[in-house]
C-alpha cells in the first residue's frame, strides 16, 4: 500500500494486489495489479473511486485515518467492482457521504451494488462542483471500457483522474511511472482492455490534450508525472496505421502445423517482415493481444479437429474478433486428415472488413509443394504490406 500526497491536500491511495493473477477471470496479470483511489481534503472532502472488494478491509483502514471522519462526496468514475466495490462499505461508515456519478453510472451502481438512490447525486456531463479551494470538472468519456465511464479534472491541481484509462496492471512500490518501465505494461493493458474502443479513445485524447495537466492519476498501477509520454503512446496505439508485422497464433497436435509455422516464420523473416508466432498451448493471451496492437496481418495455424478448427484456434479467432485490433489482413495455415469445415468456421468469424489472403490448407504432413504455397503466402503478405505504404 502507498499513500502519497501528490499535491497539497490531494492524496493517492494505491492498494497493491501483489499476487492476483487473473482479472475478470480472463486477463492474465503476470505482475499483479493495484486499485488506486484518491482523496482530496478541502471544505468538502472528496474520495475518488475505491478499491476491489478483495481489499475493502485494508482500504477502509486507510480511508478512516486519512478522512478525519469526514467524507462529503465519493466520485464514482466507473461502476466496475474493482473501483466501486468498496463504495457500500464507505457509505455505511460515512452516513453523510453522497456518491457523485453520471446518469449511466448511477443506474449501473444501483444494479451492481444495490446502492440506494438517495445516496447518489447525478451529474450532467461537463458539469463542475465547487468543493472549497477547488472546482472539480467532470467529463464524459464513454467506453473506456464501459458505457458509463467519466473522468475528473482538478484545474487548481492540474491533475486528471482517469480511472481505468491510462492504467497498468502492475503491483508496485513506486507511485509514479518511469517511462521505460511502464511502456510495456501500459501497452499490454491497452491491448487487453482498451483496444476494442480505440475510436472512442481517440476522441477522448483530443479532449484531454486540451487540458493543462501535470499529473495523470489512473486507478490501476503507476501514475504519470509525464502525461505526454502516455498520451503519445495512446496516440500511436489508437492510430489507424499498422506495422509490417504478422502475428501467427497456432496449435499443433502431431507436428504438421508446427512444421508449417516454423517454415512460414522463416519465410517472413527472409522478406524482412516482423513475425511473432504464438503456440496457443503455452500462450499468455495478454502477450498475444499486445502483439495485435500494431500488426498488419494475422495468420492462424490450426489442424482440423472433429469437423472444425482446433478449439484453441477458435478461441484465438474469437478473441481477435472481440478485441478488434486494427489488423487489415488475415489468412489460415491448416492441416486436415479427411475433411473438415475449419476454414469456413474461421473466416466466418473474422470481422467482415478484414482482407482474406489465400490460405494454405494441407492434407496431412507438409510436402515440398506445400512449402511452395507457404512461400507464395509470404509473398502475398509482402505485397499487401507494400501497398499499405
Ligand atoms: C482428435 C482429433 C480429431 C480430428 N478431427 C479431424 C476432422 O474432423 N477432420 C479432419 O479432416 N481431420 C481431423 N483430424 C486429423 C488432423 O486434422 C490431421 O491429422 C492434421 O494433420 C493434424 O495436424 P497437426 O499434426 O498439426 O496436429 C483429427 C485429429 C485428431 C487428433
Ligand atoms: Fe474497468
Ligand atoms: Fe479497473
Amino acid at each position: 500500500m502507498i499513500v502519497k500526497e501528490i499535491k497539497k491536500n490531494v492524496y493517492g491511495i494505491m492498494v497493491n494486489d501483489w499476487d492476483r493473477r487473473l482479472f475478470d477471470e480472463l486477463i492474465p496479470l503476470p505482475d499483479g495489479t493495484t486499485y488506486n483511489a484518491y482523496f482530496i481534503k478541502d471544505k468538502k472532502n472528496v474520495l475518488i473511486d475505491t478499491a476491489d472488494p478483495r481489499k475493502t478491509e485494508k482500504f477502509m483502514g486507510i480511508i478512516k485515518e486519512i478522512s478525519g471522519g469526514k467524507i462529503d462526496y465519493i466520485i464514482s468514475h466507473h461502476a466496475e467492482q474493482d473501483h466501486s466495490g468498496s463504495i457500500p462499505a464507505v457509505l455505511s461508515a460515512f452516513p453523510a457521504a453522497k456518491i457523485i456519478t453520471g446518469e449511466k453510472g448511477a443506474v449501473l451502481l444501483n444494479k451492481l451494488l444495490l446502492t440506494a438512490e438517495d445516496r447518489v447525486l447525478t451529474i450532467k456531463y461537463e458539469d463542475e462542483i465547487n468543493i472549497g479551494e477547488r472546482t472539480l470538472k467532470f467529463y464524459s468519456t464513454p467506453w473506456v471500457h464501459w458505457p458509463e465511464t467519466i473522468i475528473t479534472y482538478s484545474p487548481q491541481d492540474r491533475v486528471l483522474f482517469t480511472c481505468d484509462l491510462f492504467g497498468t496492471h502492475l503491483a508496485t512500490s513506486n507511485f509514479y511511472s518511469s517511462d521505460y518501465k511502464v511502456y510495456s505494461a501500459a501497452k499490454r493493458y491497452y491491448a487487453e482492455i482498451m483496444m476494442p474502443f480505440r475510436n472512442h479513445i481517440r476522441k477522448h485524447l483530443d479532449l484531454i490534450e486540451g487540458l493543462d495537466i501535470e499529473i495523470i492519476a489512473p486507478s490501476h498501477g503507476l501514475a504519470h508525472s509525464n502525461p505526454e509520454f502516455i498520451i503519445n503512446a495512446y496516440r500511436d496505439w489508437t492510430a489507424d496505421n499498422v506495422k509490417n508485422e504478422v502475428v501467427v497464433p497456432y496449435v499443433s497436435m502431431h507436428g504438421s502445423i508446427d512444421r508449417m509455422v516454423d517454415y512460414f516464420t522463416d519465410a517472413l523473416i527472409k522478406r524482412e517482415i516482423a513475425v511473432k508466432p504464438f503456440n496457443l498451448t503455452v500462450t499468455d493471451t495478454g502477450e498475444l493481444a499486445m502483439a495485435l496492437v500494431d500488426a498488419a496481418t494475422l495468420v492462424l495455424g490450426t489442424p482440423a479437429v472433429l469437423g472444425g478448427p482446433h478449439p484453441s484456434a477458435l478461441y484465438a479467432t474469437y478473441l481477435f474478433k472481440i478485441l478488434r485490433p486494427k489488423t487489415r489482413f488475415a489468412s489460415v495455415i491448416g492441416s486436415f486428415g479427411w475433411g473438415s469445415n475449419m476454414l469456413k468456421i474461421i473466416t466466418d468469424m473474422l470481422p467482415s472488413e478484414i482482407g482474406i489472403i489465400e490460405p494454405v490448407i494441407v492434407n496431412g504432413y507438409p510436402r515440398q509443394e506445400d512449402f511452395n504455397s507457404l512461400e507464395k503466402l509470404a509473398d502475398n503478405i509482402l505485397n499487401k504490406h507494400r501497398e499499405l505504404k
